[in-house]
C-alpha cells in the first residue's frame, strides 16, 4: 500500500476529523450544507462517534474526536484505524485524510500528526489470515486498500514525507513481530523461527547467527538448555547484529522466545494454555526493533539476542528440584519449571554483557502477576539505572506503548536465595513480577545499565481495541524501542 502526501489524489473515502463544539462544514454538490444531520447539528463530534455522508467529493467519513483540550495523539491513531477499517470493509481502494488544522496543532506539529495517521492505518489493517481457507476467506483477503494520502500544505510536505517513512518502517516492523508472535506452535519450533528471522535479516542487511544445542553447551548455557530439555526439537539461540559504519555505541536487546509454554513438568491448567504460543512475543519485539533500526538506518550498533525454546514435559524434561548451572557458573535450583522465562533470559543477559553494551533492555511475557498489577494498559518496567528507565518511559509515552515502573529494592532479591544452590527460580509467591525481575537482575553487572520490560499483559490481546483489530500478538515494544533508539542517536550526538 502506498501512503503519500499528495493533496490532489482521488479517493474512495474522504476522512474528516471533527472536534466537539466546533462547527462542521461540508460543502454539498450545490454549495450548501451537504447533510441534514449536520444542518440540524446532530453530529456533535463526540469522541468515538462517526457519520458517513455524501459530499461534493463523494463518500465522506466524519470522525468525532471529542474536545480539543482533551486531545491525545493516540486518538489520531485510533481515528485513522477506524477510517481504514471502514474503507476496507466497504471495498474502497483508497482514502484521503482531510487537512485538520486543529488536529495538527493539537498533535504539536504536522510530523507527529502524519506519523500517527500512518501508524493507525497500517497497524489496524494487519491481518493474520495465512491459515484461513475457503471462498469467504478468499473474499476477505482480496479486500485490500492500495492508496492513502495525507493532505498538507506545500511547506509541510517535507515533514509529512519524513513522518510517513518513519511510520511505515516502524509499523511494518511491528507487523513482522506480530507475524512471529502469532505463528502456531507446531509451525514455529525454535529452528523454524530462526529460519524466518535469518531470511528477514538477510533481506535487510542485518547479520544473523544461530547457535544450536552444541554451541550453547559449549557456551555453558545450562539454564537456557534446561528449559528445552523436554522438547523433541532443537533449541535456537538467535543473535542479530545491526552494525552500521561509524555507529556510536552498542545497545543489546534481549527477548524471551518460548515458542510454546506448557509449564513443563509444573504443567499449566488447560484453560487458555493455547495462548502460550504467544510466549515468544518478547523475542518477536526484538526482531521488529532490529528490523526498524535497519530500515531507519540508525547510527547505533544494535544486538538482538533471543533464546528460543519449547517448554514441554517429557521423560527428558527438567524436573522441580533439578539444579543447573548458568554461563557464569552460578547454580540455580529449579523449583517450578513454569518459571522458565527467567532461566533462558539469565543466560541471554550474560551473553549480552559480553558485548560491553551501553545498555541492555529485555522484553518478556514473563509473569501473570503483571496483569494483576497493571492490566492491559501498561507494561511493567524495572531495572538498575534511572537514566535508562527514563528513556524507556519517555518512549512509552510517545508511542502509547506505556510502561509503569515497579521497585527493585534489595529486599526483593532475598527471597530467591537458594537452599541447595546459589539461587532458586521462584520466590514466596508475593510480588511475582518484581521477584522475577530480581532473579534477572542477579545476572546483570551493576555497572551495566539494564531495564526489563514485562509484556505478559500487553504483548498479546484477545480483545480488538483501537488500532489492534487483529487479536493475538500486538507487536508491543517495537515502536517503543524504535523511538528510544532513534532518540538515543540524537542525545549521543550532543
Ligand atoms: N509465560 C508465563 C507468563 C504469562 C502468564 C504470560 C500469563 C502471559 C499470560 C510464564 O512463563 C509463567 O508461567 N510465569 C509464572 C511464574 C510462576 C510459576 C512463578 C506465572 O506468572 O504464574
Ligand atoms: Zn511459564
Ligand atoms: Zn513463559
Amino acid at each position: 500500500m502506498k501512503i503519500t502526501a499528495e493533496n490532489a489524489a482521488a479517493c474512495d473515502v474522504y476522512v474528516q476529523f471533527c472536534f466537539e463544539g466546533q462547527p462542521v462544514s461540508v460543502p454539498g454538490e450545490d454549495g450548501k450544507i451537504a447533510d441534514a444531520a449536520i444542518a440540524k447539528k446532530e453530529f456533535e463530534g463526540k469522541e468515538g462517534t462517526q457519520l458517513l455522508i455524501r459530499s461534493a467529493q463523494g463518500k465522506r467519513l466524519l470522525l468525532g474526536m471529542g474536545k480539543e483540550k482533551e486531545f491525545g495523539i493516540d486518538s489520531l491513531r485510533v481515528g485513522a484505524a477506524k477510517a481504514a477499517c471502514f474503507a476496507r470493509e466497504t471495498n474502497a481502494k483508497s482514502m484521503r485524510f482531510k487537512y485538520s488544522k486543529t488536529a495538527v496543532l493539537a498533535a504539536k506539529g504536522v510530523r507527529a500528526y502524519a506519523q500517527a495517521l500512518t501508524e493507525g492505518t497500517l497497524l489496524s489493517l494487519y491481518k493474520f489470515d495465512k491459515y484461513k481457507t475457503g471462498e469467504e476467506a478468499q473474499k476477505q483477503k482480496e479486500k485490500k486498500m492500495s492508496a492513502v494520502c495525507i493532505e498538507c500544505s506545500p511547506s509541510e510536505k517535507g515533514e509529512v514525507w519524513k513522518a510517513i517513512a518513519y511510520a511505515c518502517a516502524v509499523s511494518e516492523a511491528a507487523n513482522f513481530a506480530r507475524d512471529v508472535g502469532n505463528e502456531a506452535g507446531n509451525d514455529a519450533h525454535p529452528m523454524e523461527i530462526a529460519k524466518k528471522v535469518s531470511k528477514m535479516a538477510k533481506e535487510n542487511g542485518i547479520k544473523c547467527r544461530v547457535l544450536g544445542k552444541k554451541e550453547c553447551e559449549r557456551e555453558g548455557m545450562g539454564l537456557y538448555l534446561a528449559v528445552n530439555a523436554g522438547s523433541a526439537h532443537e533449541p535456537a539461540f538467535v543473535v542479530l547484529e545491526y552494525s552500521p559504519k561509524g555507529a556510536k555505541g552498542t545497545v543489546c536487546l534481549v527477548g524471551k522466545g518460548v515458542t510454546f509454554d506448557s509449564g513443563g513438568i509444573s504443567l499449566k491448567p488447560s484453560r487458555d494454555m493455547e495462548k502460550m504460543k504467544h510466549d515468544k512475543c518478547g523475542a518477536a519485539a526484538v526482531y521488529g526493533a532490529v528490523l526498524a533500526a535497519a530500515k531507519l538506518k540508525l547510527q547505533l550498533r544494535i544486538i538482538g539476542i533471543t533464546p528460543l525454546v519449547e517448554n514441554l514435559p517429557s521423560g527428558s524434561a527438567t524436573k522441580p528440584g533439578d539444579i543447573v548451572k548458568a554461563m557464569n557458573g552460578k547454580t540455580v535450583e529449579i523449583l517450578n519449571t513454569d518459571a522458565e522465562g527467567r532461566l533462558i533470559l539469565a543466560d541471554a543477559l550474560l551473553y549480552a554483557q559480553k558485548y560491553k553494551p551501553s545498555a541492555v533492555v529485555d522484553l518478556a511475557t514473563l509473569t501473570g502477576a503483571v496483569a494483576v498489577a497493571l492490566g492491559p494498559h501498561a507494561a511493567g518496567v524495572l531495572g538498575n539505572n534511572a537514566g535508562l528507565i527514563a528513556k524507556v518511559k519517555e518512549a512509552g509515552e510517545n508511542t502509547h506503548e506505556r510502561v509503569w515502573e515497579l521497585p527493585l529494592w534489595k529486599e526483593y532479591f532475598e527471597v530467591t536465595k537458594g537452599e541447595f544452590a546459589d539461587i532458586k527460580n521462584i520466590g514466596d509467591g508475593d510480588a511475582g513480577t518484581i521477584v522475577a525481575a530480581a532473579f534477572l537482575g542477579s545476572f546483570v553487572d551493576e555497572k551495566t545499565p539494564w531495564a526489563h520490560i514485562d509484556i505478559a499483559a500487553t504483548g498479546y490481546s484477545y480483545k480488538p481495541k483501537g488500532y489492534n483489530m487483529q487479536v493475538g500478538a500486538t507487536g508491543f515494544g517495537v515502536r517503543l524501542l524504535a523511538h528510544m533508539l532513534s532518540a538515543w542517536k540524537k542525545s549521543k550526538k550532543k
